[in-house]
């Protein structure tokens, strides 16, 4: 079946257009009729899962020289760019599910690395499956000894994000195979170790700023528990990380593992495709999520709840928020248009968590903030409301996260949702390299003077 059929007899559909029944058309009611009113003619292109195939108007044309009709989407706010399995979010009901399942059920039942599992493989694993998991993953841990030497070189104050680009992706200099990207055991390789050693590359960059020695991993943690000893471990002979904090941190995990098309993960399909190694492609989804509008939100969140100082201050900030010269952090979403489902597991984590290190200062005002934006006409008709990173940062500066460390803590857990991406991106037969198109608005062609001509 074509992808758009330009109609035979073009004038007398025209005219006929809007009395055919829509089920007497080639694609049945599952099209889209259009008329080219520079042309006269009109054309059917078919509806499949709500949407047309931006390709479909490329044959809508004025002429033989005529390129053809192209979309024009900046930012991609109303284009899918692929079809994918993994994560489904209902942005207007709240619901985000990773391979059919329920965040919330996730959150509350599963562990970080159940779930990476989980969008990696399209399943839950069996609890053999689970254990095989979980030893490969405890297993490759470690870093090359060079990589150590590569960190320390970095500037005293160097951002762990900007180490964290750039070591993630110095990684694919130590496995050449990495290359092998259509090597199911080649690929399925680099998975588990970019699984296993983010967590090992971030502490390291946060020891290595802060000038403190570097941990090695402890193999007789949890994924999270040896994060927070790799961070945290100082002279005590054994780190024993505290429940209630370790498993915070690693709901926190499973909340973040993976949100569709995101920036970062764009970043890592379109970069994916032009077929470099994983971890070149993961280092450039770490930059994306290094931003202030994406991963660098929530220490956006927090240095904000700073500038307010008080609660007495929070109706002049919104004040400001509503005349433009600021934006309210971890408010909004391009996708949730209703309450970030993340955000209200994450208020029920706070408060286990503040009951251990006691309750945070900032918190009132993050509470007024949201009090009233909540009944605001300004937050209520654009649809604003707190997302993930509005109350993450604050739990984790009470568990003693430098603010710095904030978007690594992100990047750690969306490894999995990245690499799943990249994977579905890889295995897809219509995807290509991506190369999306302009509309060129620059001079007309015009013939270069020397420089003495020049006005
Ligand atoms: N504070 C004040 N106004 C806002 C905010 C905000 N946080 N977010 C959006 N708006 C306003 C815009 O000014 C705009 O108003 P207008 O129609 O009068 O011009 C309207 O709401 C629509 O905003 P857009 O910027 O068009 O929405 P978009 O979908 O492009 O942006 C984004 C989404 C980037 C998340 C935005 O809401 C924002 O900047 N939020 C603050 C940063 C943040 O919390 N980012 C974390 C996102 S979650 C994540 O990455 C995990």
């Amino acid at each position: 079946m074509p992808r758009s059929a330009e109609t035979e007899n073009t004038k007398a559909k025209n005219t006929a257009s809007s009395q055919v029944a829509t089920n007497d058309r080639p694609h049945g009611r599952h099209s889209l009729s259009v008329t080219d009113n520079r042309t006269g003619k009109s054309y059917e292109i078919p509806i499949e899962n709500g949407t047309v195939r931006a390709i479909a108007l490329r044959d809508i044309k004025t002429g033989p020289d005529d390129f053809g009709l192209m979309t024009y989407d900046p930012a991609f706010t109303n284009t899918a760019h692929c079809k994918s399995q993994i994560t489904m979010i209902d942005g207007d009901r709240g619901i985000l599910n990773y391979r059919g399942y329920p965040i919330e059920q996730l959150a509350e039942h599963s562990t970080y690395l159940e779930t990476a599992y989980l969008i990696l493989n399209g399943d839950l694993p069996t609890r053999q499956q689970h254990e095989e998991w979980a030893f490969e993953i405890t297993h490759h841990t470690f870093l090359h000894e060079n990589m150590k030497r590569l960190i320390e070189a970095f500037r005293y104050d160097a951002h762990p994000m900007g180490i964290l680009v750039s070591t993630v992706g110095a990684l694919s200099t130590f496995y050449s195979e990495a290359k092998s990207i259509f090597d199911p055991v080649a690929r399925r390789q680099q998975v588990v170790r970019l699984i296993a050693k983010m967590p090992t590359l971030a502490a390291f960059a946060y020891r290595a700023s802060v000038g403190l020695p570097l941990v090695y991993p402890d193999n007789d943690l949890s994924y999270t528990g040896n994060f927070l000893n790799m961070l945290f471990r100082m002279a005590e002979p054994k780190y024993r990380p505290n429940p209630v904090l370790e498993r915070a941190l690693d709901v926190l995990f499973i909340l973040h593992a993976d949100h569709e098309q995101n920036c970062s993960t764009l970043a890592m399909r379109a970069v994916g495709s032009s077929h470099p190694d994983p971890y070149s492609a993961v280092a450039a989804a770490v930059a994306a999520l290094y931003g202030p509008l994406h991963g660098g939100a929530n220490e956006m969140v927090l240095r904000m709840l700073k500038e307010v100082g008080s609660v007495r201050n929070v109706s002049e900030y919104i004040k400001r928020v509503k005349q433009g010269q600021v934006r309210l952090m971890g408010f909004g979403h391009r996708v949730y248009k209703n309450y970030d489902p993340r955000a209200r597991i994450i208020k029920q984590i706070a408060d286990q968590v503040f009951e251990v290190t006691g309750r945070n200062p900032l918190l009132d005002i993050a509470l007024e903030l949201e009090r009233i934006a909540l009944q605001d006409d300004y937050f209520i008709s654009r649809k604003l409301y707190p997302n993930v990173d509005f109350y993450s940062g604050l739990i984790y500066q009470s568990m003693k996260f430098p603010v710095e460390t904030f978007p690594v803590l992100f990047a750690i857990p969306r490894t999995a949702g990245w690499l799943a991406q990249w994977e579905e991106m890889l295995l897809d037969q219509e995807q290509k390299i991506a190369r999306p198109r302009q509309i060129y608005t620059g001079p007309p062609r015009r013939d270069y003077r020397p420089m003495d001509e020049r006005m």
